[in-house]
């Protein structure tokens, strides 16, 4: 079986976790300080700070500007839970906007629609790797949390995803753009924020009782991190390599291909296809051909909460398709997963 994602590692990536061990300095220390200078100078913000997770690092993004119980926060509604737990942690309430069908992320006109004096800020993910416009939000008055778990190394405009926004998040989860096993990042260029940040990762040695959370990393898993982050370039140019063969393959198919990586706005963190509905024949039937494909989302926000209508992430949800795209894919598996699509798919 070809499975849908996986992580890539390497000899470097435990020689890098076993030297921290044999240091025997295992918890937050220099690995992880390392580590969000290295990552705030790749994504080209001023500083940043390591946690646990990408959900996490939302829960303290939006609780160090102020958000909390009264306050409205837009994110997608075609986009993972994370964003809507992190919103609702704070007391906040999770405003959900529409689907842009071009970068499957939120639709400008319509977050407009939505913004009210109660919006403290506004969730844009830079969805399945693709950059998705920051210009149109940050115009918008309101704080941006851009979320980059997908797209580390993206461009956006010429400019890295993540540079712009008053905060940025990363997720670092075992098959994410670069891997700690679990882990996150915000990064920022306002101090003030970062340090309210950082003050709320940690509880140990406060005078005051101000809630706190253990929302620290290790250094095991930053050590991790570094070397991954190193192999970043390398692993974004073998998903586009993987990305232009399946271009390629499937350009007489009948399915609506991903943008290109044209000014470096994509790093394919996901292929996603647009297919004819419905969905779970088509990814039993690649299953059994030995190819596991996913929904790119599990399904929409507004669906468990029963809120609508959002058609356009509904149609989102109804025909996308994701298959596998990662660094460690042997070129035979991206010819196997290339011949079992365009054997699946119709012809134009
Ligand atoms: C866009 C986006 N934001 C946030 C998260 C949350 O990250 P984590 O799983 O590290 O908590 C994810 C996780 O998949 C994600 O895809």
């Amino acid at each position: 079986m070809i499975v849908h994602s996986r992580p890539t590692l390497s000899e470097a990536d435990a020689q890098a976790v076993a030297r921290v061990v044999r240091s025997g300095w295992i918890a937050q220390g220099h690995e992880v300080e390392a580590f969000e200078r290295e990552l705030a100078a790749f994504v080209g913000q001023r500083d940043a700070v390591a946690v646990g997770s990408g959900s996490a690092a939302l829960h303290l993004g939006l609780l160090a500007l102020g958000v909390g119980p009264g306050a409205d926060v837009i994110i997608p509604t075609y986009v993972c839970d994370a964003l809507h737990h992190a919103v609702s942690h704070t007391g906040a309430t999770a405003v959900l906007a529409g689907a842009d069908a071009g970068t499957l992320s939120l639709e400008p006109d319509d977050v407009k629609r939505r913004l009210t004096a109660r919006t403290k800020a506004i969730i844009l993910p830079h969805a399945f790797g693709l950059a998705a416009g920051a210009e149109a939000f940050l115009a918008m008055g309101v704080p941006v949390i851009e979320d980059c778990a997908q797209a580390i190394g993206a461009l956006d405009a010429g400019r890295p995803v993540g540079s712009r926004g008053a905060l940025a998040v990363f997720s670092f989860y075992a098959t994410k753009m670069l891997t700690t096993g679990e882990g996150g990042m915000v990064a920022g260029g306002d101090p003030a924020l970062l340090a309210r940040i950082r003050d709320l990762r940690e509880y140990d040695e406060r005078t005051d009782l101000s809630p706190r959370f253990n929302y620290k990393l290790t250094d095991l898993q930053a050590a991790l991190g570094r070397s991954q982050l190193g192999r970043l370039p390398e692993f974004i140019g073998r998903r586009r390599a993987i990305a232009e063969r399946y271009r390629q393959a499937l350009a007489e198919t009948a399915c609506a291909l991903p943008p290109d990586a044209a000014g470096g706005r994509h790093v394919y963190h996901r292929f996603v296809l647009g297919v004819e509905p419905p969905l779970p024949p088509l990814l039993e039937r690649l299953e059994a051909r030995g190819v596991q494909c996913r929904r790119p989302v599990f399904r929409p926000i507004h669906r468990a909460l029963g809120w609508g209508p959002y058609p356009d992430a509904d149609r989102l949800w109804d025909r996308s398709l994701s298959i596998p795209c990662y660094p460690s894919l042997t070129d035979a598996d991206v010819q196997r997963v290339a011949e079992v699509l365009s054997d699946a798919l119709e012809r134009r």
